[in-house]
């Protein structure tokens, strides 16, 4: 899609959101997406909805008066998991919502069926489903998810698509050889190069088909050089990963505030019991090391032992996740911080966060969806580091340090839709805005 340089494409027609993964994450989106539009619920944590831009007057707007956004009446859906239940099955499988709230949208998710997966139980391997393509090679399947993607635009009327991965969490695989470049990716893909996970096939289609990308899970995905080099050579945007909802969004607002007072950080030590799929899945020792990675990562940035060795030198970190059926998608974490105060007196931080997995992520989401959207109608493409307030594990261009602080994050983004909201006031379509009229 080109773009003038300042310009951003009106939006008009369908934004078609295309899932792989229709599990509790999804489903709590789509069951969501639909309550809102028949003003049976109310757009909680979704900025993109109810969030505020502050102008160069000062004045305070409405996100979606600020920005031509693409509205909630014009998005449209598809996914794809490795099990044929429609999207009502899988919402009341995943027991996040009640029966009534999903009752009350029960013809709309039933009519989300998801289309065969991209699978290998190799890489998700405490599941196994028998919704999957077969192909000789990973170039076909993803031949294949190219053609599922234009299949859907066609028949949901759409004219733009983004994909947003909200499946199950795919074992650690550290990059190589075929991950570096573009060239070497797409030989790696018809070789059947088992360095090559399902998600990365879904990645690679989506930008090939022209489809902005999001990660909501851990494992790597389009955070390689071969994908990076896709997306800008398509001129997509791609972001990630792993949606930052619970334990850690709590994390990246409580690290700073010590930091910021100067007080010793010895250990934290996180724990958490889940009892949904996600937490099956992540029982497993490969799927569990992708969660550690990214769950671990965000504390090396706020506390900076090299800069404050007396503070942080010892900082011992340890994250664990536990399985326990009887809490479903409720989630309980527990934080036990050890710091220490003037003349090197300890204290002790608990935090316990009993919250609900999918119904943090969902407006995630929601804005990443529209957001993306956005950032393609204005020519933006290539890694979106301003997304980074969304992800535990943000994805930004080589050489660009990576923040983990909540609010330096949220600062980004708000810079960046300010950006967005002036480029809108520029534009040809500047009245269907509104932006002025206020
Ligand atoms: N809920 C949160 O707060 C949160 C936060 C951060 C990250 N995440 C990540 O989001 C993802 C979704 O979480 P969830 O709670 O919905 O999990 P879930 O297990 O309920 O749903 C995942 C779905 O993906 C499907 N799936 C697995 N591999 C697939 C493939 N290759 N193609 C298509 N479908 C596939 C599974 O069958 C399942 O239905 C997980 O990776 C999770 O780690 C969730």
């Amino acid at each position: 899609m080109m773009v003038a340089e300042g310009m951003i494409l009106p939006h008009a027609g369908r934004l078609l959101v295309l899932l792989p993964g229709l599990g509790a994450v999804a489903t709590t989106f789509l069951a969501g997406v639909e309550a809102i539009r028949r003003k049976l619920a109310y757009p909680f944590g979704a900025l993109s909805q109810i969030g505020e831009l502050e102008g160069e007057d000062n004045e305070r707007r409405r996100i979606p008066e600020a920005l031509p956004l693409a509205p909630l009446e014009d998005l449209v859906f598809a996914g794809w998991d490795i099990f044929p239940e429609d999207a009502y099955e899988a919402a009341r499988q995943a027991a996040v919502l009640s029966e009534q709230d999903l009752a009350a949208v029960e013809d709309f998710l039933r009519s989300i069926r998801p289309m065969p997966a991209v699978f290998d139980p190799q890489y998700v391997r405490r599941l196994d489903g028998p919704h999957v393509k077969r192909a000789p090679t990973k170039r076909h399947l993803a031949e294949a998810l190219i053609e599922d993607i234009e299949r859907a635009r066609e028949e949901m009327n759409a004219d733009r698509a983004v994909m947003i991965w909200c499946a199950s969490t795919e074992v650690y695989t550290p990059p190589g050889k075929c991950h570096e470049s573009l060239r070497a990716f797409e030989a790696a893909l018809e070789a059947n190069d088992p360095a090559i996970p399902p998600s990365q096939i879904y990645a690679y289609a989506a930008l090939k088909a022209g489809v902005p990308y999001a990660n909501g899970a851990p494992n790597i995905s389009a955070d390689i050089p071969a994908l990076e080099e896709l997306a800008e050579l398509q001129r997509v945007p791609v972001a990630g990963k792993d949606f930052k909802t619970g334990q850690t969004f709590l994390k990246t607002v409580i690290a700073p505030a010590l930091r910021r007072r100067l007080l010793g950080v010895q250990g934290w030590f996180s724990v958490n019991i889940l009892g949904n799929r996600d937490g099956w899945v992540l029982e497993d020792e490969g799927s569990f090391r992708s969660k550690e990675v990214t769950k671990t990562g965000v504390l090396e940035g706020l506390l900076p032992a090299e800069r404050y060795p007396e503070l942080y030198g010892e900082l011992y970190h340890k994250v664990r996740i536990h399985y326990y059926p009887p809490r479903g998608d409720a989630k309980e974490s527990w934080d036990a911080i050890d710091i220490v105060g003037w003349m090197g007196y300890p204290m002790h931080i608990k935090v316990n966060f009993q919250c609900r997995d999918s119904i943090l992520a969902a407006p995630i989401v929601l804005d990443l969806a529209l957001f993306l959207d956005l950032a393609q109608r204005a020519g933006w493409y290539g890694v979106q580091s301003w997304l980074s307030f969304y992800f535990k594990s943000p994805h930004v261009p080589p050489g660009e340090p990576v923040e983990h602080d909540l609010f330096l994050q949220y600062e980004k983004l708000h810079q960046a839709l300010r950006s967005l909201a002036r480029m809108a006031l520029t534009s040809s379509f500047q009245d269907c805005a509104g932006w002025d009229r206020r």
